[in-house]
């Protein structure tokens, strides 16, 4: 079996694009895999959280996993924060990383854009992340495109340790989907959607009711030429609308494409709120379950315990390869 291995930032406003580009590969891998999937809550607080709100939001996405379908008896769940190899590692791994590959990261320069000063936590976040990974021994990493560079360096960091002390870590891959791996945003096709995007209206949450969907989808930016079409280049728009349907309903885009030949907008912008309606109702519904059970607080603590010791043989490991301790 493959070690599995992803996370997702508890800053609210789960999207279609967390979902589509991630959270149902977590699904998907679940059955055949040996999977761990963290709420990382570290690397939320690269920017200032209010901790109420921050505690919040960790039950929160930890109820989402579970409505989209992942089974505790299948998957290893926790909070990044309740084991403390995923700090330990980082900080062995960011001593053998450069702070020039760590500035050249897109996300660091989108984020640091225009402000003099950023947090250094800001700068290390990718380590943070490799940390993450390779405490697991992890082959296979589901995510979405935006990630890319963030496993590249992974990948790097793992093989520059491997070479220099000797086998420590197994090298990890990321998997992207074709359809999912790159969502969005409905206001501004060339933007990836956003949780943080200020137009509540640029996102579909996976919790939003059908009125609120049915806004997001009515008033999405297409184009002036009515045709249904998939064209990257000069239909952002339209293809992002086509993908997210073929991500939801299973079809292929070819086959939406004749579906809606000679249909304007208005008709395919409505069955499309009806197929992500639809898609999103099952997982509404089991979240208002699960969010108020006790059981989820049990989930997570036990799976702290089963993610900890798996990360302490992977200390072990590291300590011994770089000589750390006695
Ligand atoms: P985060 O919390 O921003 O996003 C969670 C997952 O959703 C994917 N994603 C998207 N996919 C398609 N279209 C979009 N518009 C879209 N927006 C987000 C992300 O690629 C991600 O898979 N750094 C990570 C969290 C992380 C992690 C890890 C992931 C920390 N440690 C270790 C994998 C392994 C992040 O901020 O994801």
């Amino acid at each position: 079996m493959k070690r599995v291995f992803s996370g997702v930032q508890p800053t609210g406003n789960i999207h279609i694009g967390n979902y589509l580009g991630a959270l149902r590969q977590f699904v998907e891998l679940q059955n055949d895999n040996d999977c761990v999937y963290c709420i990382v809550d570290m690397h939320s607080i690269t920017v200032p959280q209010n901790s109420k709100e921050l505690r919040k939001h960790t039950l929160d996405v930890a109820a989402l996993y579970l409505a989209v379908g992942l089974d505790p008896e299948k998957a290893i769940i926790f909070v990044q924060s309740d084991v403390p190899g995923h700090s330990e590692l980082a900080w062995v791994l960011m001593c053998n990383s450069y702070t020039g590959e760590l500035s050249r990261m897109t996300q660091f320069k989108d984020k640091n854009k225009g402000k003099e000063s950023a947090p250094a936590g800001l700068l290390t976040y990718p380590i943070l992340m490799a940390a993450d990974i390779l405490l697991y021994d992890t082959d296979i990493v589901p995510v979405g495109n935006d990630q890319k560079q963030h496993i590249e360096l992974c990948r790097d960091i793992a093989i520059r340790v491997n070479n220099k002390y000797g086998k420590t870590f197994v090298v990890p891959e990321g998997r992207f989907l074709k359809e999912g791996a790159r969502i969005m945003a409905l206001d501004d096709p060339t933007n990836k959607m956003s949780k943080s995007a200020e137009n509540a209206y640029s996102r579909i949450s996976l919790l939003d009711d059908e009125k609120t969907i049915k806004k997001a989808i009515m008033k999405a930016t297409t184009d002036s030429d009515g045709i249904i079409k998939y064209d990257l280049e000069n239909k952002p728009g339209v293809s992002n609308l086509l993908n997210i349907y073929s991500s939801f309903s299973g079809m292929p885009v070819k086959d939406i494409e004749k579906k809606y030949e000679g249909c304007g907008y208005g008709e395919f912008k409505k069955d499309l709120v009806q197929v992500t309606v639809e898609a999103l109702r099952p997982i509404r519904e089991r979240y208002e379950e699960i969010r108020n059970s006790d059981e989820l607080v049990e989930i997570l603590k036990d799976g702290a315990k089963r993610a900890n010791l798996i990360s302490q043989r992977t200390m072990v490991k590291v300590k011994e390869s770089f000589g750390l301790g006695i």
